[in-house]
């Protein structure tokens, strides 16, 4: 049984006080949603403030990147043994990453150990182009992403203890910030090529264990048809994380969703 995972990437959005102000504003309901793991994606430089606000809470935080050495003459950047301790996840390899930065593959993997190495949970972001997309490399893209992003990753072995540590979110760069996010069926199908590559790399039991999460202009009003597909296990949620009600209607929905027996 996977548990259902919710996220919310604000990117480079929300001072601290703004941060604090929206966090403030789900604080109570969040915590009380049961079922679903709620992580919760502010700007470094909210980290702490927000760290605070959530202890004690059923609230997880995460980063939104991360560089894979751990410490050095780096100007600019955090490290993972910055963030191991004041959060549980990091999202790794977000296309904004990949096309604004240079992100390539390689850099991708260092970082997904490095995070794995130091105790951090990665949401490791993968996804093709519209182009790709149109000339059919939709399954080509994010087979190559996902198996050079986990080269020499193999759950149980060294840095990662277990394949439930390890969170994949399929968002095609076409979907995320475009208010035109992909066809629920089309996701969920993806997914399930994810979940076999995984199975290809590892074995089908522990690609049983990987959640794996749709993004891409996910709303309040989309999000039940994605977590109704039982290949989808939650979302990473970009624009609508910013609002609190519409936030809070996502993980509520999916709690709702995803807490419901399914029929055989
Ligand atoms: P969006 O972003 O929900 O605003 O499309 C998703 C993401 O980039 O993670």
């Amino acid at each position: 049984m996977r548990i259902p995972l919710i996220a919310g990437n604000w990117k480079m959005n929300t001072t601290v006080t703004e941060a604090e102000v929206l966090v403030q504003d789900m604080l109570d309901r969040l915590d009380r949603i049961k079922g679903v793991e709620k992580v919760l994606c502010p700007p470094f430089v909210s980290l702490v403030a927000i760290s605070m606000m959530l202890q004690d809470s059923s609230i997880e935080l995460g980063a939104q990147n991360m560089h894979f050495e751990v410490k050095g003459a780096y100007t600019g950047e955090v490290s993972p043994i910055m963030l191991a301790g004041l959060c549980e996840f990091v999202i790794l390899g977000h296309s904004e990453r990949r096309w604004y930065f240079g992100e390539t593959d390689e850099i991708v993997n260092k970082k997904i150990k490095a995070a794995l190495g130091n105790g951090l949970k990665p949401i490791l972001c993968v996804g093709e182009r519209l182009e790709e997309n149109e000339a059919g490399k939709t399954r080509e893209v994010i087979n190559r992403q996902v198996e050079m992003a986990l080269a020499s990753v193999k759950p149980g072995v060294g840095v990662l203890s277990e394949a439930k540590n390890l969170v994949i979110a399929y968002e095609p760069v076409w979907a995320i910030g475009t208010g035109k996010a992909a066809d629920s069926k089309g996701a969920a199908a993806t997914i399930k090529f994810i979940r076999n590559v995984l199975a290809k790399l590892w074995s089908r039991d522990i690609a049983q264990d990987v959640r794996i999460l749709y993004g891409g202009s996910v709303t309040g009003g989309n999000i039940a048809e994605f977590v109704a597909q039982p290949e989808i296990d939650g979302a990473l949620v970009g624009g609508s994380s910013l609002k609190a009600e519409e936030f809070l209607s996502i993980v509520e929905q999916t709690a709702a969703i995803k807490g419901k027996p399914r029929s055989p």
